[in-house]
């Protein structure tokens, strides 16, 4: 696709050259973090300085130019986007494209310390779904994963989304030795909750103080280990994410998988990323990327802005290369998880 004048003017969408729309964009807010997860973060982390990160009034302009054309779902990440200072005056902003119908739906990755504070502004400004990231629900390994987390604080975090009427949605990276043994208690826990739980291969990205080959964890062995214990079915359902579900006949809930490693899904791909500096990846797994940045700050009108994302998603890979690398134990991606969000 060509970007020319009359594509920015008309709001056409964002489509990609192996013609997949671009309907979803990841937002990082900030690249910070109260937890320190062993395979996400050093200990040791750099933060950015802060007049390298959007402004809030940045970052609601900048999404809105995306809503305009065509993305329909938008998800705060970080980092931990809750911790951002203001958090809420951008999540209410951004609640106006709810109310329109531009946007279908706004939604937050968190690890949900900061739970317990926002669930009822979440709720208000119309967060039907948050999806909270957490390793364990064993109080001592949490903290061993988390380094700096407070387990208590989680799950008040999730009682009080759950009863903002909050849909939420589990995330666990599933890594060898670590948490395979508490998989059947991660089901048991989300669907007597009613919450959806997703399981993640480890990803090869930054580094960390670890070894990753060790911690690799197929999904493929973990659903025929499952299988052992309960009745899985496969289902059709979908989020618009990169997750495949299956159905458990004994609970009545849904368990998903993403899996980057064993199963690639990027032909189905229908997203993009910015970061909190205003990067937009085109990629979770690749290094392109294009500053946004610029154009956004070089003037109030949107035009250089579109040409940049317009341009950006004609680059837009096929899809990511990554791989645990025995030889080298060297990460695919230099950068870590917490620049995207995920
Ligand atoms: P919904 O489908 O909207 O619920 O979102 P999701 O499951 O994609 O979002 P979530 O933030 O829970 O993402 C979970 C994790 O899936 C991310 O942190 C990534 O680790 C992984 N993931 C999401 N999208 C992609 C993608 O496009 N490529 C790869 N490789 N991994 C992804
Ligand atoms: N591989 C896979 N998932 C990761 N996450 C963080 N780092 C990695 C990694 N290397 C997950 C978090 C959270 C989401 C934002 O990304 O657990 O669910
Ligand atoms: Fe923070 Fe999430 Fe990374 Fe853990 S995985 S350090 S909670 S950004």
């Amino acid at each position: 696709m060509r970007f020319n004048d009359t594509q920015e003017q008309t709001g056409a969408p964002l489509i990609d050259p192996f013609g997949r729309t671009i309907d979803y964009l990841r937002l990082s807010v900030t690249d910070r973090c109260d937890f320190r997860c062993v395979y996400c973060m050093a200990e040791n982390m750099h933060f950015l300085p802060k007049a390298e990160i959007l402004t809030l009034e940045e970052l609601d302009r900048l999404s809105t130019a995306f809503i305009e054309h065509g993305v329909k779902r938008l998800r705060l990440t970080g980092g931990e986007p809750l911790v951002r200072k203001g958090i809420m005056t951008l999540v209410s902003s951004l609640s106006r494209h709810l109310e329109t119908g531009a946007l279908e739906e706004l939604t937050v990755t968190t690890n949900g310390s900061q739970l317990s504070r926002f669930a009822k502004d979440l709720a208000a400004a119309g967060v039907r779904r948050l999806n909270v990231s957490i390793d364990s629900l064993k109080e001592e390994r949490f903290r061993a994963i988390t380094r700096w987390g407070r387990f208590q604080q989680v799950m008040d975090g999730i009682d009080a989304a759950l009863a903002e009427g909050i849909k939420i949605k589990l995330n666990v990276v599933a890594l060898k030795g670590v948490n395979e043994d508490e998989f059947d208690d991660m089901i048991r826990f989300c669907h007597e909750r009613g919450m959806d739980l997703t399981f993640i291969e480890t990803m090869p990205m930054g580094e960390i103080d670890q070894d990753r080959t060790d911690q690799y964890l197929p999904l493929s062995k973990v659903k025929q280990d499952l299988a052992q214990n309960w009745t899985l079915t496969p289902t059709p359902y979908k989020t618009g994410g990169p997750a495949s579900y299956m159905n458990i006949k004994e609970t009545g809930g849904r368990i998903g998988f993403i899996t980057p490693l064993s199963h690639n899904f990027c032909e189905s791909c229908n997203r993009v990323r910015v970061t909190c500096t205003g990067t937009l990846f085109m990629c979770l797994g690749q290094e392109d990327a294009a500053d946004l940045r610029a154009p956004l700050r070089a003037s109030e009108s949107n035009d250089g802005l579109m040409q940049a994302i317009y341009h950006a998603i004609e680059r837009k890979p096929k899809g990511h290369d990554f791989a645990i690398d025995r030889l080298t134990n060297r990460p695919s991606i230099g950068r870590h998880m917490s620049v995207t969000g995920g």
